[in-house]
């Protein structure tokens, strides 16, 4: 059977926001030290900023950071990581067990962010901490009145504020292994008037109030609708968090296949979100923050961890190798992601360098880009403007934790301003090649400018220092005739396909 997408183009999803295109930044592992700050590297600028990772995270297309953390805030004092270096304290990193030796704090982080070119999302500390440490960070960052905290910044020297908006309320707060772990209930108060005291500061601030650490926990739903009965008025996006572990989902199919599941999870979130919106006669919608979604080998994780002895600085946590058939399943969750984008306005691949990231470095040594850095890449590049999802017709295929599940999934997106489209398209059957027919309607589109295939010749093929390139995407064959585009796409495949024609 051939898959068809019907595209009617006075039906949008939405339009995308660019912060879909996000990452992460924790301290945790070798994200930061030797990931992106090694001032001893060779590529490192004036200040200890690796120029190599820098040049990838641009390449990568990514918009916005989510920094300090992840587990990693619910126990942090900002105030160690400013100031002369000399004196800042290290510190036990409780969340990954790690010695903390604050080289690189906020201050560090926002020269990486210019220099990267991505918006910051910064999380306040709602584990140990609560409303007046979130004002006060808030103030240091962003304060433009003669405050003490505001001069401390200009002493520390930096004289402008850096007017950032996107701040989370917290991080994982439900989950036990949280520093500060609370019940719903604390969780929404605490959130609830931290939300307030921040906003008497700026009002304009957007704000993320954690959901659940993850669709498995037994409290999702009950959570975020406690959460937002408190908060609706104050918060502008609820969080989410998924990963999935190919060692716990054992099947290739169903891995390759994730996106299924994000999309059930957005779809109750969603549910929840207007349960609350209902309640409470609101014409608010709250916006959803996907700000940890990836692939991660959890399990070896567990195993990994209780290999180190006393408090390393920087240990390799987390160094996810990723296969073809990972990047596949960035690749499908991608797709996910835009479908949803009239409520997925941010989301965040966890994490960015080295800590399940599609950035590897060694210390001293090179950086490369890992199989799940293409498909970010190219969706990043070509996906803007606004998304359309009308697959009307594809075979099913079987996975064994998903059962059957669509063959093809895919999204065409088209930006009127710039007169530039793209069409993203996963195969999940591990077997069959999968003929599809795109009617696109009414879009302006006038040629095929060029089409990528990411089609591993193993799936469980990595790339490495030695051999970076050797899941890649290549060239691929697309026809284009009578606002038709036909292309065939081959077992276990993912294709970026990029649009141009008239604008508006
Ligand atoms: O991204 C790794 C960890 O996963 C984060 O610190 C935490 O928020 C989540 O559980």
């Amino acid at each position: 059977m051939k898959t068809r997408l019907v595209i009617d183009a006075d039906r949008p999803v939405g339009d995308i926001s660019p912060r879909i295109f996000g990452s992460f930044v924790e301290h945790l592992g070798r994200c930061v030290y030797t990931g992106i700050f090694e001032p001893d590297h060779p590529s490192a600028d004036s200040d200890g900023l690796r120029t190599d990772v820098l040049e990838l995270v641009k390449e990568m297309g990514v918009t916005v950071v989510r920094y300090p953390g992840g587990n990693f805030v619910s126990a942090y004092d900002w105030e160690d990581g400013v100031g002369p270096v000399q004196q800042r304290p290290a510190r036990l990193e409780l969340a990954w067990h790690s010695l903390e030796p604050n080289t690189f704090g906020t201050d560090e982080f926002m020269a990486w962010c210019r220099k990267a070119g991505v918006e910051p999302m910064l999380a306040v500390n709602l584990g140990t901490r609560g409303e007046r440490d979130a004002v006060d960070l808030l103030d240091y960052v962003n304060g433009d009145a003669p405050t003490a905290l505001a001069q401390q910044r200009r002493d520390n020297g930096h004289e402008e504020p850096y007017g950032v908006t996107l701040w989370c309320l917290g991080n994982e707060m439900d989950g036990p292994w949280q520093v500060g772990h609370k019940n719903a209930d604390d969780y929404a108060y605490l959130a609830t008037s931290t939300a307030r005291a921040m906003r008497m500061v700026e009002p304009s601030l957007e704000l993320i109030a954690c959901g659940s650490a993850s669709w498995e926990m037994p409290t999702f739903g009950d959570w975020e609708r406690t959460v937002l009965d408190h908060a609706y008025d104050v918060v502008d996006f609820i969080s989410l968090h998924r990963y999935y572990d190919p060692d716990v989902i054992a099947d290739d199919a169903s891995l390759v296949a994730s996106g299924v599941d994000l999309d059930r999870f957005i779809a109750g979130m969603i549910a929840t979100a207007d349960h609350v919106k209902a309640k409470k006669r609101s014409d608010k919608d709250i916006m959803l923050s996907v700000d940890e979604w990836n692939v991660w080998h959890l399990a070896s994780y567990e195993a990994q961890a209780k290999s180190f002895e006393g408090w390393p600085v920087a240990p390799p946590l987390l160094e996810d190798v990723y296969t073809g058939a990972d990047a596949l399943a960035v690749g499908g969750l991608l797709i996910t992601l835009l479908r949803h984008c009239d409520r997925v306005k941010a989301a965040c691949q966890a994490q960015l360098v080295n800590v399940i990231g599609p950035i590897m470095t060694r210390k001293g040594g090179p950086a490369w880009r890992q199989t799940t850095f293409h498909p970010f890449a190219l969706a990043a590049r070509l996906a803007r403007g606004r998304a359309y999802h009308a697959v009307v017709e594809t075979p099913l295929v079987e996975t064994v934790r998903f059962g059957p599940v669509p063959a093809v999934d895919a999204v065409v997106t088209w930006d009127a301003e710039t007169g530039r489209g793209s069409l993203l398209a996963l195969n999940r059957s591990l077997t069959e090649a999968m003929p599809v027919e795109v009617d696109l309607g009414a879009l302006p589109v006038e040629a095929v400018a060029s089409a990528q295939l990411l089609r591993p010749d193993d799936l469980a093929d990595v790339n490495t220092a030695e051999d970076p390139d050797r899941v890649a995407p290549v060239g691929h064959e697309v026809a284009l005739a009578d606002g038709r585009l036909t292309v065939e796409l081959p077992p276990a495949s993912w294709l970026a396909v990029e649009l141009t024609g008239r604008e508006g």
